[in-house]
């Protein structure tokens, strides 16, 4: 059983799952990646966010999912494989661009990762992720409510510790908008402290007083809530 079996998926989608619009700067960001006829791997796929995202964003371009949690994939409705960053069901050289989105946090042996990732990737394939890293978590608003949660960071790696772990180059660094949520009140309904790693470090007391603190905000800040993720673009050592 996955961490993300014991999470029921349903609380997954609420809490965590944007809008296909609000993500619109992603599009544009990976859109070089994304050329027509290539194969992208959706590693980590959960319940199929960027799947359909992909699918609607560019439908020249073949997606296979693979998720390990067996809630995950019947949640996402879609076709998906079993297999995770270390078993990755697919041929040797079968895909152009590995999708990562929120999930390298979650691997432990990235060297072993790093190894499936060059066993599937074609020659000039790229790893595109979109995450949190330790050291850059300045986009993200959460902790405006939640200063507590920071401590979760402790577990997620840097940049430098992905790259250099899975044995691959920085291609590409920046930080990404998306619409999180049309407003602060639409964020405070949807939340779920099961359902984010960076909440479930919270005791229950810190949970409800940055609950407050969210709902105090969303009383009188109606605007969209735009937060940063980054994306990261790996390439093998060595090519151009
Ligand atoms: C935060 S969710 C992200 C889901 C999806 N990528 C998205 O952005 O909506 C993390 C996902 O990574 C999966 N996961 C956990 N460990 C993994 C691993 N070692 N390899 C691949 N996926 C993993 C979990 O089962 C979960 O579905």
């Amino acid at each position: 059983m996955t961490r993300y079996d014991a999470v029921e998926a349903g609380s997954y989608r609420v809490a965590r799952e944007i809008s296909i619009e609000g993500l619109s700067s992603w599009r544009d960001a990976v859109a070089p990646y994304f050329v027509p006829g290539r194969t992208v791997l959706d590693l980590g796929a959960g319940t199929g966010l960027f799947v359909r995202a992909f699918t609607e964003w560019f439908p020249d371009v073949s997606v296979v999912a693979v998720e390990p949690s067996a809630d995950m994939r019947s949640a996402s409705g879609l076709p998906m494989l079993t297999g995770d960053a270390c078993a990755i069901p697919v041929p040797d050289a079968s895909v152009d661009v590995v999708w990562m989105s929120t999930v390298v946090h979650h691997v432990r042996d990235l060297a072993a990762a790093g190894v499936e990732l060059r066993r599937v990737l074609r020659p000039g394939g790229v790893v595109v992720l979109r995450s949190l890293f330790r050291e850059r978590h300045g986009g993200i608003g959460l902790f405006r409510f939640f200063p507590e949660a920071v401590r979760a960071l402790s577990g997620f790696p840097t940049v430098t510790e992905v790259a250099d772990g899975m044995g691959f180059a920085v291609r590409r660094l920046e930080a990404v908008p998306q619409v999180t949520a049309v407003s602060l009140a639409d964020k405070a309904s949807t939340l779920r402290q099961e359902a984010d790693t960076l909440l479930r470090s919270l005791s229950a007391e810190e949970f409800e007083r940055g609950r407050k603190r969210l709902l105090t905000a969303a009383a009188v800040e109606t605007g969209p809530v735009v937060d940063h993720l980054d994306l990261l673009v790996l390439r093998t050592v060595g090519a151009v």
